[in-house]
């Protein structure tokens, strides 16, 4: 448990906030409304560190935790949930497989440039018939001499078509089930890769979901990430930490919602006085920021466990599962502090409302959460 943060997470926050504020806020609505990625953002968050938190100066990292890193993507979803996912992404689903499997060469060849922010991560796990049934790919790797040939596709790919280094999981056995499955390092300029389609979106419209396809696509024996046959193991334990990131992009949604409730309530005059006062808004509020607190708790806890070496499943699985509900109630419950005009794209609340709904879907359902956490109770 930690109740007082130290001076480094509170710098790290203080410094994320203003970049947040200065640099992201501004262009958030209209990045939205026209499905626009900004890579100068990704650019200048790899010029500050933010690229590369958790990482060791030696991979190109900054040296700090999984908790500092969370505090960061909790604050640039406070004012832009795409942004957040990005890095979330970028850090959790693609920086931290090399890291924890990669070799030494492909520490240096890969972690390095994106912990430095030249290259964008992306993680490729889901297909048109396998989500929650996450074993279930028809992605093939074929062995031929130096190289694996993989056909296929993925869906769902948070960065695609930015991202230059993806984390790809395909069947080297399928006889063998979710043990037949192999983790790769796939470039985004390797030959037989390409971009599909890309989705239009309820909300986080600024982060790009695209279809990534492989035809005949070559990957060299020495991008096997981790050893043949162990990808499945490796593709679940970077969800383990995915979901906490999942969690703190939802607080910082939630938090950018009850800040923008609280503002308005305390302006908005009915009945001679400002809504804030009165009951039924005041006690929603209270319920409101309860709830982001109790969320912002359990992921901070999950990222403190990561970054001691302690197991952190569970409560990964737990922040992301309460974390996720409370940024779709508080977001829902933001737009009804505002009454009509909170409807209208006057105000951020309904892309806050948006953005929210993801959170209970990506990295994990919330009935697959629910699923993990029974499961590690049980066994
Ligand atoms: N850590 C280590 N090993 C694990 C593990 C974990 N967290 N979870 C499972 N495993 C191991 C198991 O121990 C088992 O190994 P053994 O046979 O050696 O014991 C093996 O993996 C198979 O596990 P299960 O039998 O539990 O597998 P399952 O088929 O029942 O599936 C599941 C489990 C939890 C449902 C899993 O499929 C799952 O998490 N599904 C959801 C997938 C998901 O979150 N997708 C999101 C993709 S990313 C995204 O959203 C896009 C984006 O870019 C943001």
């Amino acid at each position: 448990m930690i109740f007082k943060l130290s001076e480094e997470h509170e710098m790290i926050r203080k410094m994320v906030r203003d970049f947040a504020k200065n640099e992201v806020e501004p262009t958030a609505a209209g990045r939205d409304e026209e499905q626009q990625f900004d890579r100068s953002i990704f650019d200048a968050m790899g010029e500050l560190g933010l690229t590369g938190i958790p990482w060791p100066e030696e991979y190109g990292g900054i040296g700090s935790d999984y908790l500092a890193y969370c505090i960061a993507v909790e604050e640039l979803s406070r004012v832009d949930a795409s942004v957040g996912v990005m890095l979330s992404a970028h850090t959790s689903l693609a920086g931290w497989p090399v890291y924890k499997f990669g070799t030494e060469e492909q520490k240096q060849k890969y972690l390095r440039p994106m912990a430095q922010g030249e290259k964008l991560g992306a993680y490729g796990l889901t297909e048109p018939g396998s989500g929650s049934d996450a074993s279930g790919m028809k992605t093939t790797a074929r062995l031929e001499g130096d190289h694996y040939v993989l056909n296929g596709s993925k869906i769902f790919i948070t960065n695609g078509g930015e991202a230059g280094i993806y984390i790809v999981f395909a069947s080297t056995d399928s006889s063998l089930g979710a043990k037949g499955i192999t983790a790769f390092i796939v470039e985004s300029d390797f030959p037989g890769f390409s971009i599909g389609k890309k989705e239009d979106k309820m909300g986080i419209r600024s982060s790009p979901t695209t279809e990534i396809i492989f035809e005949d696509c070559k990957v060299p024996v020495e991008n096997v990430l981790g050893n043949v046959g162990e990808g499945f193991k490796i593709a679940m334990m970077t969800l383990d930490g995915g979901r906490n990131g999942i969690a703190a992009q939802a607080v910082g949604i939630a938090q950018g919602a009850l800040d923008a409730a609280t503002n308005y309530a305390k302006e908005r005059v009915q009945f001679g006085k400002p809504i804030s006062t009165q009951q039924g808004i005041g006690f929603k509020l209270a319920d409101m920021a309860t709830n982001v607190e109790a969320a912002r708790l359990l992921t901070y806890q999950a990222a403190y466990l990561e970054s001691a070496g302690l197991p952190y499943g569970k409560e990964s699985a737990m922040s992301k599962l309460f974390a996720g509900d409370t940024a779709m109630k508080v977001t829902t419950e933001a737009v009804q502090v505002f009454g009509g005009y909170g409807y209208t794209k006057e105000y951020p609340v309904e892309r806050y409302m948006r953005d929210a709904k993801i959170t209970q879907i990506y990295e994990g359902t919330q009935e697959i959460q629910r699923l993990v956490i029974s499961r590690m109770l049980t066994k």
